[in-house]
């Protein structure tokens, strides 16, 4: 399990992450919502190391992450804007990766395919679509079976038939015990296939819990009207 304890971020003055504890349990998939700006990116970076925290700590069931990067190497990460080398192909960027890492991918090849991605790999990464590089940026945070998906708005940019591709990949592996956290948007992506919801505002955890509790505690059958329900009882 991941947790984080009274995770803090200041940026200068400016606290991007205010007293932030969240768990992350295997098999389950926990939806990071809130407006613009209200830290989600910088939560994930703060788990992933790439930023690091003012305040307050990241647990890896129950102790402080290993330097060493055998924590991360647990970790898929599909960030909100893939930055691959523009001017290498698909192809070369999956080698880099795999050079990188030291170590055979488990499943690039099954990846490729699920996402249909063999005649695109030979082009260059700055000449792809933006849907297609989320794809690849897909195959790079799984080729190495993760027990812990980061996905920054994943879903923004594929179209309708990628999408629902890339949500069978992702209840796959909350199947296999792979603890899942997304960001999104698109509140109908979370009511599909969210059972915990972290909802931030400026930085601040307005609710962290399940789904169903959301529900039954706002008393709204849907998610968008039980989030709506919340971010209007702290603007009270
Ligand atoms: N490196 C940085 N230096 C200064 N401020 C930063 C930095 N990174 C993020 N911030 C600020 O921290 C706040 C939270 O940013 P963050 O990217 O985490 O928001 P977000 O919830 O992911 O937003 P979005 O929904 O737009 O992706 C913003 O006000 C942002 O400008
Ligand atoms: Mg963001």
């Amino acid at each position: 399990m991941i947790e984080t304890k009274g995770l803090t971020k200041y940026f200068g003055s400016f606290a991007a992450l205010r007293d932030v504890s969240i768990a992350l349990h295997p098999g389950r998939l926990t939806g990071i919502i809130g407006p613009n700006g209200s830290g989600k990116s910088t939560l994930i970076k703060c788990l992933l190391g790439l930023v690091r925290p003012s305040d307050g700590l990241v647990l890896h069931n129950g102790r402080l992450p290993d330097t060493g990067g055998s924590y991360r190497a647990h970790i898929g990460y599909m960030p909100q804007r893939a930055t691959f080398p523009g001017d290498l192909t698909g192809r070369e960027v999956l080698a880099l990766v795999s050079k990188l890492r030291s170590e055979k991918p488990h499943r690039m090849d099954s990846l490729i395919d699920l996402f249909d991605l063999h005649r695109d790999l030979n082009k260059r990464v700055r000449t792809l679509s933006g849907g297609t590089r989320q794809k690849l940026s897909a195959v790079v945070a799984g080729m190495y079976d993760p027990t812990l998906l980061i996905l920054d708005e994943p879903t923004a940019g594929l179209d309708t038939g990628a999408s629902k591709v890339f949500k069978g990949y992702v209840s796959e592996q909350l199947k296999q015990g792979c603890a899942v956290l997304m960001t999104t948007h698109i509140i109908s992506d979370l009511e599909e296939m969210a059972d915990d919801i972290v909802l931030l505002v400026d930085g601040t955890v307005s609710y962290a819990g399940s789904v169903r509790e959301l529900k039954l505690t706002t008393d709204r059958p849907l998610l968008e009207a039980a989030v709506a329900e919340i971010l209007q009882q702290g603007a009270a």
